[in-house]
């Protein structure tokens, strides 16, 4: 990973800041005037000037620098007066971009030693504009198109002088079960590192202090989406080649990329909390990989060392952490109150204490914040939900659709129908097209599916719409002060009833009805697991009622996780997974279904049948009966009901001609793989082709199949294209629980490329030392 300062970026930093801060007026430039100055000469003097300011640090201003505090904490003593007291470095959650540089100015100038404040918040999908959730930009299967979104994400956080983020998630998750699964891309660790390597470059830009672009911090390490049952929070038991050959990958992949900050996880791995990991941590993070940004802990998870049974009190949490390699604690105050004390009795080593504030400050320094700490208010009065944003937003949408079914070609919806009836409680809903992790998001910005489809047709469709039911969580979900969970309004069985039934005597005056059924934003998520993948309330007796008047039914699900639709499959004859597809998302879905847009995403998780099959993932191993695969279950099909990389089109496409470059290649050297495609159908349209590959023998047994590559790619009517894909030999490698190490072995290989994960097109080569 490159430390690297170019004189431009920061010339061009310099003459932002000094803009903005006559700009401001209010706040002098000149107490960090000379750091500017110094500033240009790139890492050497960062470092000189790292070290110059720690040599005047106190041990508590330093502590200071490695505590951050949340907007509306309650604490005994104010923001204001901790900032001046030099005991905060970070604050987490401020949007408003007058607050933030009057905090800024604060630390600036009226603390001891002028240093910034950074201001971190969650950007996961979009700050203001809402973008898809992560899980449907891995859909979209298009890392230039995760870049872009988060691109923008950062060019709005940025305008109300947010300067990190939090972001992005990149745990694995092969559990639907588990609410998080909506935050990354899903349960495959080469889909997930594009997807983690393309976000990172999105939102920091070509180098960390880039104009317009906010730091990230990859999360959570690591394991986080194999807690046990799904059940959020809970332990996950992950063995030593899973780790390294699942888990870790998207990790490597976002640190290479050059994300400047990392996040702990909740939970214990293996017996060991994430925040207290000495093995992840120093082992893998710093010793292998050799990252130089800095750590953060997750929310409480400092003082939370004690509640896994693993600290034994409030001391020894701050000693842990900080031993194992947490530079900075998030929300909690065990460092404020104990690492001093610790550091006096030796059970902190001072020098430890250094290089955490050390990293923290470099970053801050290549940040720009030492030249530039202010934003410009006047940005955030132009640049939130500005016509770039929604347009991006949109065609983001469209992207990551994922089109489940089309029988007899019901999609797309013919531009002359007279009547249309939008069904479901999701139909209208601004605040749950947006999904979770959408807290700087307004609904009032959300287009629905009824407002999408209602603008599509100005005049002369009939376009009724009824929610038909009503859906509500078990239990309160931690959003809820943000964006409350739907509450039921019909109290009675009896108005229940008549609204059912107003649903249905619409879908039966219409000619085609649309039913947008799924989950609610707070129903997936930070905790929002389930132990059920069913549609919520009386959504499936709704779909039922809706198929059984004989109308034509097009089934578009809002959801941040594979839902059953077991039934569906076999009885709706259109299924368009819409994911949560944010602000846009109701213009993106109108085009989809009238065929303004053209769905090409694929699935970046298996899509079980039922809850029962759960965890499911296309890459596992093969033993006993392996030419019945499909019969582990006396009970049902233990295939999925939608293969892993499954998605459909609007058009049809041929594949043939496949070529491998060499049968037989030297480890450590790439081959070339091609395939010819074509667009046979009538519209253009895009198609994802991938690579899979199978390593028939070897020190341990590995998984049917493995995605290697793969390129989405846009064709015209009748055009057709060679793709050509590059397989890294070095990607054929893995850790071997046997050899404790990884490796690239040498042996006989299978290799599959197609549409989605059960390719057929098929060749062999061998792999030589
Ligand atoms: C807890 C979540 O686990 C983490 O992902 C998030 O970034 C922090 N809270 C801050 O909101």
């Amino acid at each position: 990973m490159s430390f690297r300062f170019t004189s431009r970026a920061l010339v061009r930093q310099f003459a932002v800041g000094s803009l903005s801060l006559a700009l401001l007026g209010a706040f002098s430039p000149l107490s960090i005037q000379p750091q500017a100055q110094e500033a240009r000469q790139g890492t050497a003097v960062a470092d000189r000037f790292v070290n110059d300011l720690l040599q005047r640090m106190t041990l508590e201003e330093k502590i200071g620098q490695m505590s951050q505090i949340a907007l509306n904490q309650k604490e005994s003593v104010s923001p204001d007066e901790r900032i001046l007291r030099g005991q905060v470095g970070s604050f987490l959650f401020l949007t408003d971009a007058k607050e933030i540089n009057r905090l800024q100015h604060l630390a600036v100038e009226k603390g001891r030693l002028h240093i910034p404040l950074i201001f971190g918040f969650d950007v996961i999908h979009g700050f203001r504009t809402i973008y898809p959730v992560p899980l449907a930009l891995a859909a979209s299967w298009d890392p230039a198109q995760a870049e872009e979104a988060q691109r923008m994400a950062a060019k709005e956080a940025s305008a109300v002088g947010i300067n990190w983020t939090f972001a992005p998630m990149v745990d694995i998750a092969r559990d639907p079960r588990w609410g998080r699964i909506m935050e990354g891309a899903g349960e495959d660790p080469y889909l997930g590192s594009r997807m983690a390597e393309a976000q990172v470059r999105g939102f920091q830009g070509d180098e960390i202090g880039s104009p317009e672009h906010i730091l990230t911090s990859v999360k959570h390490f690591a394991g986080y989406g194999a807690a046990d049952g799904g059940r959020d929070y809970d332990s996950s038991y992950i063995s030593e080649d899973r780790l390294w050959n699942v888990y870790l990958p998207p990790f490597e992949a976002a640190v290479r990329a050059g994300s400047g900050s990392l996040m702990t996880a909740y939970m214990d791995l293996n017996d060991v909390p994430g925040t207290g990991n000495n093995f992840l941590l120093h082992e893998v993070l710093r010793d292998k990989w050799k990252f130089n940004g800095f750590v953060v802990s997750d929310w409480e998870s400092v003082q939370n060392l004690t509640t896994h049974g693993f600290a034994s009190g409030p001391k020894d949490a701050a000693v842990r952490a900080i031993n194992a390699g947490v530079d900075m604690e998030m929300t909690s105050h065990v460092y404020r109150d104990e690492l001093a004390a610790a550091v006096k009795q030796g059970l902190v080593q001072q020098s430890t204490i250094d290089e955490a504030v050390r990293r923290i400050l470099t970053m801050k320094y290549r940040l720009g914040l030492f030249i530039n700490p202010y934003v410009l208010p006047s940005r955030a009065e132009t640049e939130l939900v500005t016509s770039a944003q929604r347009q991006a937003a949109r065609v983001a949408a469209e992207r990551s659709a994922v089109l489940l079914r089309n029988e007899g070609d019901l999609l797309p919806l013919k531009s002359s129908l007279s009547s249309i009836a939008v069904i479901g409680p999701l139909a209208d809903s601004k605040p749950d097209i947006m999904g979770s992790w959408s807290l700087a998001g307004h609904p009032a910005d959300s287009v629905t599916v009824l407002e999408g489809i209602r603008k599509r047709f100005p005049s002369g469709v009939t376009i009724s719409s009824a929610e038909g039911v009503e859906i509500e969580r078990g239990q309160p979900s931690i959003f809820d002060s943000q964006f409350p969970s739907p509450q039921p309004v019909l109290k009675t069985d009896a108005g229940r009833d008549a609204e059912f039934a107003r649903a249905i005597a619409l879908v039966k005056q219409s000619q085609v009805a649309v039913l947008v059924l799924g989950e609610a934003q707070t129903m997936s998520g930070e905790r929002a697991s389930r132990s059920s993948l069913t549609l919520p309330g009386r959504q499936q007796q709704l779909l039922e009622a809706a198929v059984a008047t004989g109308k034509p039914v097009v089934l578009v699900l809002l959801n941040g996780r594979p839902l059953d639709i077991t039934w569906a499959s076999q009885h709706v004859p259109a299924i368009l997974d819409a994911w949560y597809p944010g602000t846009e998302g109701g213009n993106a879905i109108a085009n989809l279904l009238f065929g303004d847009a053209n769905p090409g995403g694929k699935l970046p998780v298996t899509w079980p049948r039922d809850v029962g099959q759960v965890p499911i993932y296309y890459a596992h191993n093969l033993t006993q009966i392996p030419d019945a695969p499909d019969t582990r279950y006396w009970d049902g099909s233990s295939a999925p009901l939608y293969p892993f990389g499954y998605g459909l089109s609007y058009t049809k496409f041929r594949l043939d001609g496949l070529k491998v470059s060499t049968a037989s290649v030297k480890s450590g050297s790439p081959l070339t793989v091609s395939i010819e495609v074509q667009n046979t159908g009538p519209v253009a349209g895009d198609q994802v082709v991938q690579l899979y590959t199978h390593q028939r023998f070897g020190s341990a047994s590995r998984p049917v199949r493995e995605l290697k590559a793969f390129r989405r790619i846009s064709l015209k009517p009748g055009e057709k294209q060679t793709v050509a894909l590059t397989l890294d030999t070095h990607d054929l490698g893995f850790w071997s629980p046997q050899t404790h190490r990884w490796s690239i072995e040498p042996g006989t290989f299978d290799l599959w490329v197609g549409v989605d994960s059960t390719a057929t097109e098929h060749a062999t080569f061998t792999v030589s030392p």
